[in-house]
């Protein structure tokens, strides 16, 4: 039987990713050690783990190179590819937030806001749901630099601590909508290879209640 494939997202949830394997009995020696390697085996399990960006783990999910993706809510929201999204994994907490200059009051004045962001689709649709017409500008990282170099009135970006936003000035002015961690499967995989993906899944539901 071919190893199924698991993207997951290099970085922040790569960490908690490698604790969930480990806490469900996979060996994950491979991807501790991975120096710049890229693909890992998972020595005791028929699987493989691929290292990718949060967007490319989509790409390859979607493509069914890819039988599994591990991958935050946020890039999801994005992305609005099609696939399975099976689990919430519990991890990578954070929220979607529109914030602003503290003390800067938002929702006055009769000009058409301006929003920086790194989640245009996601910006457009929380304004949309208000009625509200923004210009949105894509920002490709440290979006809070936007409204303070005066790019933007506000901007939607990830809040996790809180803290990039109070040590530049800014505050949250509502919450958008919560993100976390979710297990995401390419639609014909989660047939063919029902036998190696449903008990994997099963696993995973029952160490989340330990
Ligand atoms: C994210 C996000 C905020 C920051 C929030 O950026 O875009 O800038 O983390 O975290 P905090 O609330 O804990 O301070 P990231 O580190 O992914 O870098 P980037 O903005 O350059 O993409």
């Amino acid at each position: 039987m071919n190893p199924i494939r698991i993207a997951l997202t290099k970085g922040r949830l790569e960490e908690k990713t490698v604790e969930l394997f480990q806490k469900i009995g996979y060996d994950c020696t491979p991807i501790l050690k991975k120096g710049r390697k890229l693909i890992l085996p998972i020595p005791n399990g028929n699987m493989e783990i691929v290292l990718a960006k949060a967007a490319d783990v989509i790409t390859y999910v979607e493509h069914g190179v890819c039988d599994i993706g591990i991958v935050g809510k946020d890039t999801i929201l994005e992305k609005e590819r099609s696939f399975y999204e099976i689990l919430d994994l519990g991890f990578g907490r954070c929220k979607f937030a529109l914030a602003g200059p503290k003390g800067k009051s938002f929702y006055t004045g009769y000009r058409d806001k301006c929003i920086a962001t790194k989640y245009p689709k996601v910006a457009r649709r929380f304004f949309e749901s208000k009625g509200m017409d923004v210009e949105i500008i894509k920002i490709e990282g440290s979006v809070e630099l936007a409204p303070l170099l005066g790019l933007s009135d506000a901007i939607v970006d990830i809040v996790e601590t809180g803290e990039t936003l109070k040590q530049n000035g800014l505050e949250i002015i509502e919450d958008v909508c919560p993100v976390s961690a979710r297990l995401i499967v390419n639609i014909p995989s989660m047939k063919l290879k029902k036998q190696q993906i449903e008990p994997l899944i099963q696993k995973i539901e029952l160490s989340k209640g330990e």
